[in-house]
């Protein structure tokens, strides 16, 4: 029987794109508050899991092998409005659905770069966590929730970029509207990570998974950018022009939090587990132009398939 895997936020932007890799092969059950999107049939129950009633239903029903959870509280402004929310959502949640995963089950959390102090360059997994937003410290309490609940797990922590569904747009989206329009854009030059284009992640994850490695893994690029540099690459990648990109500061922004300037990630430990080198900038940029437009069926989520 083919083992069941069940996606949550499979309606969002990497939910849909793992969703798509898997399903030729697994069982797929996504779920999400909002509907499927793809254009491959999978099984798809649509809910809200912070309704505990839900969560405790949908993992009988399913009795998945496999839990990736992908949804969560994701905006950081949002989170730092709400902390009690925030814990719920990317804490409590997890949580509950890690403890209901039957035994020998795979609980995988996907978490952020976020979750380091970020004033040093390339956090490894062995540093310690010290998050400055409510979303890092609420993302790390989703990781210990998955340590706590399920003694099979994957914790992946990453930043990635691509095509949503039109929805709710991705910061990768609005960059490349603003080249293609050349609406002036101000980018910073002082905030540094090492993105990853979300087909790129989700071969990764498919390959760490079946991998049968356990435990904490980084998953970046291979290079450390600023989102000005970011910015710059991408419109070289599109064949569009840069002349409205401006170089700002963080400092200038005035967000609500204090955000952390350098969320990059040394993928050293996944390179190695799953003998696939971290991508180059330019190499994720150039799959994201590819991608434009496709249909997810279409688009190049898993090596050599
Ligand atoms: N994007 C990044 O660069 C990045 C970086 C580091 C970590 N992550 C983590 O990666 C995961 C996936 O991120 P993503 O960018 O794919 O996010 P996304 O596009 O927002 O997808 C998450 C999906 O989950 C849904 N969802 C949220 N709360 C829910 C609830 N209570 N019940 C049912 N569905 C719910 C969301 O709906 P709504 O849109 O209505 O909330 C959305 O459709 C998240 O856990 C995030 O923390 C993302």
């Amino acid at each position: 029987m083919t083992p069941t895997v069940l996606i949550t936020g499979a309606g969002g932007l990497l939910g849909a794109h793992l969703a798509a890799a898997l399903a030729p092969e697994y069982d797929v059950v996504g779920t999400d508050r909002h509907p499927w999107w793809g254009d491959l049939p999978i099984r798809f129950v649509q809910g809200d899991l912070g309704d505990a009633g839900f969560v405790d239903r949908l993992m009988v029903e399913t009795a998945p092998a496999t839990v990736i959870h992908c949804a969560g509280l994701v905006n950081v402004d949002r989170c730092e409005e709400d902390p009690a929310l925030a814990f719920a959502m990317n804490g409590a949640v997890t949580g509950r659905l890690a403890r209901a995963l039957k035994p020998g089950g795979l609980f995988v959390y996907v978490t952020t770069d976020g979750i380091f102090r970020g004033d040093t360059p390339l956090a490894s997994e062995a540093w310690l966590p010290c998050p400055r937003t409510v979303y890092g410290r609420s993302k790390l309490h989703g990781e210990w929730e998955t340590q706590l609940g399920a003694p099979e797990h994957l914790i992946v922590r990453t930043n990635f970029y691509g095509w949503s569904s039109g929805r709710k747009p991705t910061a990768g989206e609005w960059l490349y509207t603003a080249l293609a329009t050349q609406a002036p854009v101000t980018l910073f030059d002082d905030f540094f990570f090492t993105p990853l284009y979300v087909g790129e992640l989700v071969e990764r994850m498919v390959a760490l998974i079946e991998s049968g490695h356990r435990g904490i893994f980084h998953a970046g690029g291979a290079d450390r950018v600023s989102k000005h540099e970011f910015g710059i690459q991408m419109a070289a990648a599109s064949s569009l022009s840069a002349a409205n990109i401006t170089p700002g500061s963080m400092d200038a922004a005035g967000f609500r939090a204090t955000r952390p300037k350098d969320m990059s990630l040394d993928s050293a430990r996944l390179a190695a587990a799953i003998g696939l080198a971290s991508p180059s900038c330019m190499d994720g940029l150039r799959r994201f132009v590819a991608d434009r437009g496709t249909p997810l069926s279409a688009r190049s989520l898993r090596r050599g398939r």
